[in-house]
Protein backbone atom coordinates (compact mmCIF):
# COMPACT_ATOMS: atom_id res chain seq x y z
CA UNK A 1 0.00 0.00 0.00
CA UNK A 2 1.29 3.59 -1.00
CA UNK A 3 1.12 5.50 1.80
CA UNK A 4 0.25 9.44 0.61
CA UNK A 5 1.22 10.63 3.80
CA UNK A 6 4.62 10.20 3.26
CA UNK A 7 7.05 11.79 1.20
CA UNK A 8 7.48 10.49 -2.30
CA UNK A 9 11.13 9.29 -1.67
CA UNK A 10 13.23 8.65 1.43
CA UNK A 11 16.78 7.66 1.17
CA UNK A 12 18.12 7.01 5.23
CA UNK A 13 21.57 6.16 6.03
CA UNK A 14 22.90 5.27 2.86
CA UNK A 15 26.28 3.91 3.31
CA UNK A 16 28.73 3.03 0.03
CA UNK A 17 32.55 2.11 0.22
CA UNK A 18 34.98 1.62 -2.77
CA UNK A 19 37.83 -0.52 -1.09
CA UNK A 20 39.10 1.28 1.39
CA UNK A 21 36.66 4.48 0.35
CA UNK A 22 33.72 5.80 1.82
CA UNK A 23 32.57 7.90 -1.34
CA UNK A 24 28.77 8.04 1.47
CA UNK A 25 28.91 7.54 4.53
CA UNK A 26 25.53 7.84 6.11
CA UNK A 27 23.34 10.10 4.12
CA UNK A 28 19.54 10.86 4.59
CA UNK A 29 17.46 12.69 1.64
CA UNK A 30 14.16 12.93 1.47
CA UNK A 31 12.09 14.31 -1.60
CA UNK A 32 8.59 15.43 -2.06
CA UNK A 33 6.14 15.03 -4.35
CA UNK A 34 6.42 17.96 -7.44
CA UNK A 35 9.63 18.96 -5.86
CA UNK A 36 12.97 20.01 -6.99
CA UNK A 37 15.60 19.05 -4.72
CA UNK A 38 19.32 20.13 -5.77
CA UNK A 39 21.97 18.69 -4.46
CA UNK A 40 25.69 20.43 -4.35
CA UNK A 41 29.19 19.99 -3.14
CA UNK A 42 32.85 19.59 -4.01
CA UNK A 43 34.07 16.75 -6.56
CA UNK A 44 34.10 13.49 -5.24
CA UNK A 45 31.63 14.70 -1.87
CA UNK A 46 29.62 12.09 -3.08
CA UNK A 47 26.87 13.48 -5.01
CA UNK A 48 26.79 11.21 -7.97
CA UNK A 49 27.29 8.53 -5.76
CA UNK A 50 24.32 8.64 -3.97
CA UNK A 51 21.83 9.46 -6.90
CA UNK A 52 23.79 6.18 -8.70
CA UNK A 53 22.69 4.00 -6.08
CA UNK A 54 19.01 5.77 -6.26
CA UNK A 55 18.82 4.72 -10.23
CA UNK A 56 20.60 1.39 -9.02
CA UNK A 57 24.13 1.72 -10.60
CA UNK A 58 25.31 0.83 -7.99
CA UNK A 59 23.59 -0.97 -4.69
CA UNK A 60 24.43 0.49 -1.15
CA UNK A 61 26.56 -1.12 1.98
CA UNK A 62 23.68 0.11 4.24
CA UNK A 63 20.84 1.78 4.00
CA UNK A 64 17.31 2.14 3.32
CA UNK A 65 15.00 3.74 0.30
CA UNK A 66 11.12 3.88 1.02
CA UNK A 67 9.08 5.33 -2.07
CA UNK A 68 5.55 6.15 -0.62
CA UNK A 69 6.80 4.94 2.50
CA UNK A 70 7.08 1.78 1.32
CA UNK A 71 10.34 0.37 1.47
CA UNK A 72 12.11 -0.71 -1.93
CA UNK A 73 14.51 -2.87 -3.50
CA UNK A 74 16.74 -0.95 -6.36
CA UNK A 75 19.31 -3.92 -7.52
CA UNK A 76 19.70 -2.61 -10.86
CA UNK A 77 18.09 0.52 -13.45
CA UNK A 78 15.46 -1.61 -14.32
CA UNK A 79 14.04 -1.94 -10.89
CA UNK A 80 14.20 1.67 -10.29
CA UNK A 81 12.48 2.60 -13.45
CA UNK A 82 9.72 0.29 -12.84
CA UNK A 83 9.63 2.35 -9.76
CA UNK A 84 8.83 5.50 -11.83
CA UNK A 85 12.89 6.43 -10.46
CA UNK A 86 14.94 7.22 -14.46
CA UNK A 87 18.05 9.00 -14.43
CA UNK A 88 19.00 11.54 -17.40
CA UNK A 89 22.46 12.47 -18.21
CA UNK A 90 23.35 14.78 -20.91
CA UNK A 91 26.80 12.05 -22.43
CA UNK A 92 23.56 9.77 -22.43
CA UNK A 93 22.66 6.68 -24.35
CA UNK A 94 21.41 8.01 -27.38
CA UNK A 95 21.54 5.93 -30.29
CA UNK A 96 23.96 8.32 -32.75
CA UNK A 97 22.47 7.38 -35.89
CA UNK A 98 19.26 7.33 -35.05
CA UNK A 99 16.82 10.57 -35.24
CA UNK A 100 15.02 11.75 -31.78
CA UNK A 101 11.64 9.74 -32.82
CA UNK A 102 13.89 6.87 -33.39
CA UNK A 103 15.57 7.15 -30.22
CA UNK A 104 12.47 7.75 -27.95
CA UNK A 105 11.09 4.68 -29.43
CA UNK A 106 14.07 2.56 -29.08
CA UNK A 107 12.97 -0.48 -28.30
CA UNK A 108 9.28 0.40 -27.79
CA UNK A 109 8.67 0.87 -31.84
CA UNK A 110 5.33 1.35 -33.01
CA UNK A 111 4.56 -0.72 -36.04
CA UNK A 112 1.79 -0.74 -38.96
CA UNK A 113 0.21 -3.38 -40.82
CA UNK A 114 0.47 -3.22 -44.43
CA UNK A 115 -0.91 -5.83 -46.36
CA UNK A 116 0.08 -8.16 -43.61
CA UNK A 117 2.97 -6.97 -43.53
CA UNK A 118 4.42 -5.31 -40.45
CA UNK A 119 6.05 -2.62 -40.82
CA UNK A 120 7.90 0.41 -38.89
CA UNK A 121 5.01 3.41 -38.21
CA UNK A 122 7.91 6.19 -38.53
CA UNK A 123 4.96 8.49 -39.06
CA UNK A 124 3.03 8.20 -36.33
CA UNK A 125 6.92 7.82 -34.15
CA UNK A 126 7.37 11.22 -35.88
CA UNK A 127 4.57 12.38 -34.75
CA UNK A 128 4.29 11.28 -30.71
CA UNK A 129 7.45 12.24 -30.36
CA UNK A 130 6.95 15.69 -31.57
CA UNK A 131 3.73 15.67 -29.53
CA UNK A 132 5.60 14.43 -26.27
CA UNK A 133 8.46 16.83 -26.59
CA UNK A 134 6.17 19.70 -27.34
CA UNK A 135 3.55 18.98 -24.24
CA UNK A 136 5.74 17.33 -21.77
CA UNK A 137 9.28 18.59 -22.28
CA UNK A 138 8.53 21.94 -23.62
CA UNK A 139 10.68 21.91 -26.68
CA UNK A 140 10.02 21.93 -30.00
CA UNK A 141 12.97 20.52 -32.50
CA UNK A 142 13.24 21.81 -35.83
CA UNK A 143 15.57 19.02 -36.76
CA UNK A 144 13.59 15.78 -35.42
CA UNK A 145 14.66 13.86 -38.38
CA UNK A 146 18.50 14.48 -38.00
CA UNK A 147 20.67 11.69 -36.24
CA UNK A 148 20.93 12.69 -32.81
CA UNK A 149 24.33 12.96 -32.63
CA UNK A 150 23.70 16.13 -34.77
CA UNK A 151 21.96 17.47 -32.19
CA UNK A 152 22.63 20.26 -28.83
CA UNK A 153 23.79 18.91 -25.77
CA UNK A 154 20.37 20.26 -24.62
CA UNK A 155 18.44 19.06 -27.15
CA UNK A 156 19.58 15.33 -26.31
CA UNK A 157 18.89 16.20 -22.61
CA UNK A 158 15.32 16.81 -23.74
CA UNK A 159 15.24 13.66 -26.12
CA UNK A 160 16.32 11.36 -23.47
CA UNK A 161 13.79 12.96 -21.14
CA UNK A 162 10.71 12.55 -23.60
CA UNK A 163 12.00 8.72 -23.88
CA UNK A 164 11.83 8.74 -20.37
CA UNK A 165 8.88 10.17 -19.49
CA UNK A 166 7.01 8.44 -22.96
CA UNK A 167 7.47 4.76 -21.07
CA UNK A 168 7.33 4.97 -18.11
CA UNK A 169 5.41 6.33 -15.49
CA UNK A 170 8.22 8.55 -14.24
CA UNK A 171 8.09 10.09 -10.48
CA UNK A 172 11.27 10.93 -9.76
CA UNK A 173 13.52 12.17 -12.59
CA UNK A 174 17.38 12.65 -11.73
CA UNK A 175 19.81 14.91 -13.65
CA UNK A 176 23.02 14.65 -12.97
CA UNK A 177 24.89 18.18 -13.84
CA UNK A 178 22.40 18.97 -16.62
CA UNK A 179 23.73 22.12 -17.69
CA UNK A 180 27.30 21.52 -17.71
CA UNK A 181 29.09 22.52 -20.77
CA UNK A 182 26.02 23.88 -22.19
CA UNK A 183 26.33 27.42 -23.74
CA UNK A 184 24.14 30.41 -22.38
CA UNK A 185 21.22 29.91 -24.31
CA UNK A 186 21.15 25.69 -23.69
CA UNK A 187 21.20 26.15 -20.52
CA UNK A 188 18.37 28.22 -20.21
CA UNK A 189 16.18 26.07 -22.14
CA UNK A 190 17.38 23.22 -19.73
CA UNK A 191 16.66 25.40 -16.70
CA UNK A 192 13.48 26.26 -18.23
CA UNK A 193 12.67 22.57 -19.06
CA UNK A 194 13.19 21.93 -15.45
CA UNK A 195 11.00 24.54 -14.43
CA UNK A 196 7.88 23.13 -16.66
CA UNK A 197 8.65 19.40 -15.68
CA UNK A 198 7.86 20.86 -12.11
CA UNK A 199 4.77 22.45 -13.05
CA UNK A 200 3.52 18.94 -14.43
CA UNK A 201 4.07 18.07 -11.08
CA UNK A 202 7.11 15.90 -11.91
CA UNK A 203 9.58 15.77 -8.42
CA UNK A 204 13.23 16.32 -9.57
CA UNK A 205 16.96 15.62 -7.63
CA UNK A 206 19.12 18.02 -10.09
CA UNK A 207 22.89 17.87 -9.20
CA UNK A 208 24.76 21.20 -10.26
CA UNK A 209 27.82 22.92 -9.50
CA UNK A 210 26.35 26.01 -10.45
CA UNK A 211 24.28 28.28 -7.51
CA UNK A 212 22.63 30.32 -9.44
CA UNK A 213 21.60 27.69 -11.63
CA UNK A 214 20.66 25.68 -8.31
CA UNK A 215 18.35 29.01 -6.78
CA UNK A 216 17.01 29.24 -10.29
CA UNK A 217 15.52 26.05 -10.22
CA UNK A 218 15.21 24.19 -6.38
CA UNK A 219 13.12 24.03 -3.88
CA UNK A 220 15.51 22.62 -1.48
CA UNK A 221 19.61 22.44 -1.84
CA UNK A 222 21.26 19.40 -0.14
CA UNK A 223 24.90 19.96 0.34
CA UNK A 224 27.36 17.13 0.57
CA UNK A 225 30.80 17.55 1.78
CA UNK A 226 33.40 14.16 2.23
CA UNK A 227 30.23 11.40 1.84
CA UNK A 228 28.10 13.17 4.43
CA UNK A 229 25.25 16.28 3.93
CA UNK A 230 25.86 18.85 5.80
CA UNK A 231 22.95 20.76 5.63
CA UNK A 232 19.77 21.24 3.79
CA UNK A 233 18.56 24.52 2.93
CA UNK A 234 15.32 25.62 1.59
CA UNK A 235 15.97 28.29 -1.76
CA UNK A 236 13.70 30.85 -0.30
CA UNK A 237 15.07 31.12 2.58
CA UNK A 238 18.72 30.65 2.50
CA UNK A 239 21.34 32.84 0.96
CA UNK A 240 23.85 31.42 -2.04
CA UNK A 241 26.60 32.49 0.44
CA UNK A 242 24.93 30.42 3.25
CA UNK A 243 25.17 27.22 0.67
CA UNK A 244 28.48 28.21 -0.34
CA UNK A 245 29.72 28.02 3.05
CA UNK A 246 27.85 24.69 3.70
CA UNK A 247 30.18 23.58 0.85
CA UNK A 248 33.64 24.78 1.84
CA UNK A 249 33.21 23.55 5.44
CA UNK A 250 31.35 23.70 8.65
CA UNK A 251 33.99 26.36 10.05
CA UNK A 252 32.72 28.45 6.88
CA UNK A 253 29.18 27.89 7.60
CA UNK A 254 29.41 28.75 11.24
CA UNK A 255 31.04 32.48 10.22
CA UNK A 256 29.21 33.12 6.96
N1 LIG B 1 33.17 3.42 -9.37
C1 LIG B 1 33.99 3.92 -8.45
N2 LIG B 1 35.05 3.23 -7.97
C2 LIG B 1 35.85 3.72 -7.03
N3 LIG B 1 35.70 4.93 -6.48
C3 LIG B 1 34.69 5.69 -6.91
C4 LIG B 1 33.78 5.23 -7.91
N4 LIG B 1 32.86 6.20 -8.12
C5 LIG B 1 33.19 7.22 -7.31
N5 LIG B 1 34.28 6.92 -6.57
C6 LIG B 1 34.90 7.76 -5.54
O1 LIG B 1 33.89 8.11 -4.62
C7 LIG B 1 34.02 9.48 -4.22
C8 LIG B 1 32.75 10.20 -4.53
O2 LIG B 1 32.62 10.32 -5.93
P1 LIG B 1 31.35 10.95 -6.65
O3 LIG B 1 31.50 10.69 -8.09
O4 LIG B 1 30.13 10.45 -5.99
O5 LIG B 1 31.55 12.50 -6.31
P2 LIG B 1 30.75 13.75 -6.85
O6 LIG B 1 30.27 14.49 -5.65
O7 LIG B 1 29.74 13.34 -7.85
O8 LIG B 1 31.91 14.60 -7.54
P3 LIG B 1 31.91 15.51 -8.86
O9 LIG B 1 31.34 16.84 -8.44
O10 LIG B 1 33.34 15.61 -9.22
O11 LIG B 1 31.08 14.82 -9.91
C9 LIG B 1 35.24 10.01 -4.94
O12 LIG B 1 36.34 9.92 -4.06
C10 LIG B 1 35.40 9.07 -6.10
O13 LIG B 1 36.73 8.98 -6.51
MG1 LIG C 1 29.49 13.70 -9.86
Amino acid sequence: MTDMHSSLLEMSGIVKHFGGLTAVAGVDLELERGEVLAIVGDNGAGKSTLIKILTGVFAPDEGEIRMEGVPVRIGNRRDARALGIEAVYQSLALVDALDAAGNVFLGHELWRSFMGISLLDNARMAAEATRVLKENVGIELDNLSEPTIHLSGGQRQAVAIARAIYHADLKVLVMDEPTASLGPEETRNTLALIRGLKEQGMALIVISHNLDHVFAIADRVMVMRNGRCSGIRSTAEATKRDVLGLIVSEEGAAAA
